[in-house]
């Protein structure tokens, strides 16, 4: 059986991520930094869920120990767990940098470390970074979060670089506005504003993202890398 590691499972698009892979055969190794029932969530034992904060070095050097799936490997990782703290650039205090960065950015690079040590030991596997259309176009109040998703591009394409001679894939999904909690909240003058920028006219579902991970984990993606792939309904072109 094959085996991923996903990081913020416990809702929306990383929840999500993690029914399509339990479907497709995967066992999923979830995380998040509060207690959740992934077993449940799934309705399946093929799963485990591990508490972690992405920002946490040492508890991620622990659980990494108990990641490698049945066969010692692990051939997916979802870099997915992200935060917001959007303000005016001129209001933006220095802890909503500095969270937004560690999180978005550090946090990403803190555990794709020793998992690429792992896939470069075993010769194989794929990494998916999730960004945003933010950190292609920039957004207005989010001075911080698009800084951290633009930084995941390069991020993407220099570690595609380097781990492409060892087999292993690295690309990046670029989601625009997604039915979450978040859209749910927008009045429906700031609802219109989006979907007037949307070509097609509608937001994602989470489902739309959770299709594109599974298939650049796939033998169908081999000769995709270094890629960062929008699912915005054309928002940015
Ligand atoms: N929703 C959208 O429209 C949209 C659009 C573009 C890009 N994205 C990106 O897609 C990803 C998922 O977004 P979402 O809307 O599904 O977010 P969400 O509903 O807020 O879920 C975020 C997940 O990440 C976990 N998380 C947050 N901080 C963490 C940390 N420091 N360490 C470990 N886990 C952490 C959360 O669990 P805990 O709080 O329990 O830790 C939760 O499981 C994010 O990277 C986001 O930037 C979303």
């Amino acid at each position: 059986m094959k085996s991923v590691l996903i990081t913020g499972v416990s809702r929306g698009i990383g929840l999500s991520i993690a029914k399509e892979f339990i479907q497709n055969d995967y066992f999923v190794f979830g995380t998040s930094r509060s207690i959740f029932d992934l077993s449940e969530a799934l309705n399946s034992s093929n799963c485990q869920h591990l508490i972690l904060d992405v920002n946490d070095r040492d508890s991620i050097a622990s659980i990494m120990k108990d990641i490698p799936g049945e066969n010692n490997t692990l051939d997916c990782l979802v870099n997915n767990a992200g935060i917001t703290a959007d303000q005016l650039f001129m209001r933006m205090k220095d802890s909503e940098w500095d969270d937004v960065i560690n999180t978005n950015l550090t946090g990403i690079f803190n555990i794709t470390k020793p998992v690429s040590k792992m896939m470069l030991k075993q010769k194989s596997g794929s990494i998916i970074n999730i960004s945003s259309v933010s950190g292609l176009m920039g957004n207005a109040g989010q001075v911080n979060y698009s800084s951290s998703k633009s930084a995941l591009l390069g991020f993407t394409k220099s570690l595609a670089k380097e781990l492409a001679p060892r087999g292993i894939n690295v690309n990046c999904i670029c989601p625009g506005f997604i039915e979450s909690d978040m859209t749910n909240e927008l009045t429906s003058d700031q609802r219109d504003q989006a979907l007037s920028q949307i070509p097609l006219g509608n937001f994602g579902s989470d489902t739309d993202i959770a299709k594109l991970t599974l298939f650049l984990s796939s033998d169908n993606a081999k000769y995709i890398t270094g890629q960062s792939i929008s699912v915005d309904g054309g928002m940015y072109m």
